[in-house]
C-alpha cells in the first residue's frame, strides 16, 4: 500500500516544475539559514508534501546547501520503504527535493513522557532499521528531526548531515556511527526519565557525555542527562 501510494505520488510529481512549486501554496518549516535548505510544507499534486529548496541562497551558501541536498537525496534514496522516513518523491531540479510528509510533531518533554519507554524502542528500532541500509542519521540530538504522532508512532527527518559510507566504510564505522545515533535517543531517556535507562543505556549517557565535552566546535549545553545517568546508576 506504502508503495503504491509513493508511485502514485511519484508519477503526479513527475510533471511538477519548479515553476508549480512556488506557485503553489506553502508554508516555510524551517529556521532562516543562510547555509542549509529551506524546508516548506507545500500542497503537491498528490496532496501535502516536503520540498527541500536551495535556490534562494547567495552563491557559496547555495554551493554547500546543493552538496548537503545531494547527500541527503542519496540516503533517503538507500531508504527506500523504510517506514517512518521520508520517501523521496521527486527532483524538481538541481535546488529542490520533493519528499514525503511523514506524520507527527518535533519530539516534546509532554509527548515523550506519555510512553516514555516505548518512544525510546521505536525509535531505537527505527534506527537500527536505517542503519542495516548503511545510513547513519548523525543529528538525533536535535529534537526537531524526531517526529512523534498521537498515537506514538515514530519519525526521523533532516538526512541532510546524514552519513552513507560505502561497503569499506561501513564496516570499519558501523559500531560507533550506530552508536552515536542510539546516544542521540537515549539522552532524552536520561534527561526525562532516567529511571527507564538500562544500566548499560546509563553508562552509555556518561560516556557520550564526557566525549561531547572534548567537542569545542558547538557549544555543550547539558540539561541535566548526566545527573540522571548518574543517579540511575546509583539506585
Ligand atoms: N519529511 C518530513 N515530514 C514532516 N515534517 C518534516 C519533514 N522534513 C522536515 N520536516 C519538518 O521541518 C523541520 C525542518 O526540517 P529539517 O529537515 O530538520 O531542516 P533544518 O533542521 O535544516 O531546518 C523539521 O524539524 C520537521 O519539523
Ligand atoms: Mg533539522
Amino acid at each position: 500500500m506504502v508503495a503504491l501510494h509513493r508511485s502514485l505520488g511519484m508519477t503526479a510529481m513527475g510533471a511538477w516544475s519548479r515553476k508549480d512549486f512556488e506557485e503553489s501554496p506553502r508554508d516555510l518549516l524551517s529556521r532562516d539559514s543562510m547555509l542549509k535548505p529551506r524546508v516548506y510544507r507545500v500542497l503537491g499534486p498528490s496532496g501535502p508534501s516536503i520540498v527541500k529548496d536551495v535556490a534562494g541562497l547567495g552563491f557559496f551558501g547555495r554551493f554547500l546547501a546543493r552538496w548537503l541536498l545531494a547527500r541527503e537525496a542519496r540516503a533517503l534514496g538507500k531508504l527506500d520503504g523504510v517506514e517512518g522516513v521520508p520517501q523521496v518523491l521527486h527532483r524538481l531540479d538541481r535546488d529542490a527535493l520533493a519528499m514525503s510528509l511523514l506524520p507527527g510533531r518535533p519530539l516534546c518533554k509532554e509527548s515523550f513522557l506519555r510512553q516514555p519507554r516505548r518512544i525510546p524502542d521505536r525509535l531505537l528500532l527505527l534506527a537500527d532499521a536505517i542503519h542495516e541500509r548503511g545510513v547513519f542519521h548523525m543529528d538525533l540530538r536535535q529534537r526537531q528531526n524526531i517526529l512523534l504522532d498521537d498515537q506514538g508512532g515514530v519519525g526521523l527527518v533532516d538526512f541532510g548531515a546524514a552519513f552513507s559510507p560505502g561497503p569499506l566504510g561501513r564496516w570499519v564505522f558501523s559500531r560507533p556511527l550506530s552508536w552515536v545515533d542510539r546516544q542521540g535517543v537515549t539522552k532524552f531517556l536520561a534527561r526525562w526519565v532516567p529511571s527507564e535507562l538500562t544500566p548499560e543505556e546509563a553508562r552509555g549517557v556518561l560516556r557520550a557525555q564526557r566525549l561531547r565535552r572534548l567537542w569545542i566546535f558547538t557549544p555543550h549545553i547539558p540539561d541535566g542527562e548526566e545527573e540522571g545517568a548518574r543517579e540511575k546508576l546509583k539506585g
